[in-house]
C-alpha cells in the first residue's frame, strides 16, 4: 500500500464505554492529522455519514467487546457490537467504497486446542463463549464481503494481549492491581489453562504489518509465541510486586473455560516479515512498572462502573480448596 507515514491521518471512533478512555489517548489529541468521533458503531448512519466524509483508503476495525466474563454475565452488549456493529461497518464500507478493511480479531474464534496443537488459519472455528461465538460469526460475515461483494477484506487473529493502559478486568492487569492494594488474587479453577502472551506494541506492529503487506481475503495470527499456565503468570506477577503467594485465591472456575490456546503466527512472519519482539518477562516487568507509576489511572479507571462489574463477577464466586 503505498500510504507515506507523513501523510497518514487517523480517525477514531469509539463508544467510549466502560473501558474506552480518552486519557489514553493524550498523546495524540492536539496533533492535527488526529481526529476524535465519538460515537457507536451500530449507529448506521453515524458510520455512513463518516466513510462518506473521510473516504478512508483504509478502515482497522477493533471495536468490540472483548471480556469473556462480561459476555457470560451479559451477552447482550457483546452480540450486538461484535456482530452488528461488524455489519454496519462493513455496510458503510461496501457503500462508499472505503479502501482495506481490516478485522481485527482473535485466537478464541479456534477453541481450547489440546497440546502441542497450534492452530494455524485454516483451522476450525470452535468458539467456547458468547464472547468468542460473536468474534467468529463476524469473522464470517467480514469473509463473506470479500467473497461476495470483493470488499478487500483481510483478518487478524491475534492471542491475549498484555501492557500498560490495559483496563485491570483482564488477567494481567487485574492480578497487578489487585497485588498492589493487597487484595486476594482470583485464580479460577486450578490455574492450570494455557494463554499465548503478547505485547501489545508487538501486536499493534503485527495489524500495521497486515495493513500494509497482508493479502486480500487471508487471515493471519498474531502471536506473542510464549505460552504459559495462569498460574505461572500470577507468581510473576506476585515476585514483581513483591507480594506473597498467600494472596492467590483459587475461586469457582468459569463456566466453559477453554483449557487451552495456542497458534501459530508463521505465515505473518513468513509473508511480511513480523516477528514479536518483546519478551514475555521483560514486558511483563515494564506492565508492572507501569501500573506502579500510575495509581491514579488506575483509581480513576477503577471507581464507579468497575466496582459494580467487580462485584457481580467475583462476589458469587465461591474460594475453592
Ligand atoms: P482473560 O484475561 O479474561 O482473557 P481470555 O479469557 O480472553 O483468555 O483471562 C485469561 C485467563 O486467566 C483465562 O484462562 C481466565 C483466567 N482468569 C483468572 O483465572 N482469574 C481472573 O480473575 C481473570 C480475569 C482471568
Amino acid at each position: 500500500m503505498a500510504i507515506a507515514e507523513t501523510d497518514l491521518g487517523v480517525v477514531n471512533l469509539d463508544k467510549l464505554t466502560y473501558a474506552g478512555n480518552l486519557e489514553n489517548l493524550k498523546a495524540v489529541e492536539r496533533n492535527e492529522r488526529y481526529r476524535f468521533v465519538h460515537g457507536d458503531i451500530c449507529d448506521r448512519a453515524l458510520v455512513d455519514g463518516l466513510i462518506e466524509e473521510e473516504k478512508p483508503e483504509a478502515i482497522v476495525h477493533f471495536a468490540a467487546e472483548s471480556h469473556v466474563d462480561r459476555s457470560i454475565l451479559s451477552p447482550e452488549p457483546v452480540i450486538r457490537t461484535n456482530l452488528n456493529g461488524t455489519f454496519t461497518m462493513l455496510e458503510g464500507a461496501r457503500k462508499h467504497k472505503a479502501g482495506r478493511f481490516v478485522h481485527v480479531s482473535t485466537d478464541e474464534v479456534y477453541g481450547s486446542l489440546e497440546a502441542p496443537l497450534e492452530a494455524t488459519e485454516d483451522f476450525p472455528l470452535n468458539p467456547s463463549s458468547p464472547y468468542s461465538a460473536s468474534k467468529a460469526g463476524s469473522d464470517l460475515l467480514v469473509r463473506s464481503y470479500f467473497v461476495t461483494f470483493k470488499l478487500p477484506v483481510v483478518i487478524t487473529r491475534a492471542s491475549n494481549n498484555y501492557g500498560p493502559h490495559h483496563f485491570p478486568e483482564k488477567l494481567i492487569p487485574l492480578m497487578i492491581t489487585n497485588a498492589f492494594d493487597d487484595r486476594p488474587l482470583p485464580v479460577y479453577g486450578d490455574g492450570q489453562q494455557v494463554r499465548d502472551w503478547l505485547y501489545v506494541d508487538d501486536h499493534c506492529r503485527g495489524i500495521l504489518a497486515v495493513l500494509r503487506k497482508g493479502r486480500e481475503g487471508q487471515i493471519y495470527n498474531i502471536g506473542g509465541n510464549r505460552s504459559l499456565p495462569n498460574l505461572d503468570v500470577v507468581r510473576q506477577v506476585l515476585a514483581l510486586t513483591g507480594q506473597p503467594e498467600s494472596l492467590i485465591q483459587y475461586v469457582t472456575d468459569r463456566p466453559g473455560h477453554d483449557r487451552r490456546y495456542a497458534l501459530s503466527s508463521e505465515k505473518l512472519m513468513r509473508e511480511t516479515g513480523w516477528a514479536p519482539a518483546m519478551d514475555f518477562e521483560t514486558g511483563l516487568a515494564r506492565t508492572v512498572a507501569w501500573y506502579r507509576a500510575n495509581g491514579e489511572w488506575v483509581a480513576r479507571v477503577r471507581s464507579g462502573a468497575y466496582r459494580e462489574y467487580y462485584e457481580k463477577n467475583y462476589a458469587s464466586r465461591e474460594t475453592v480448596g
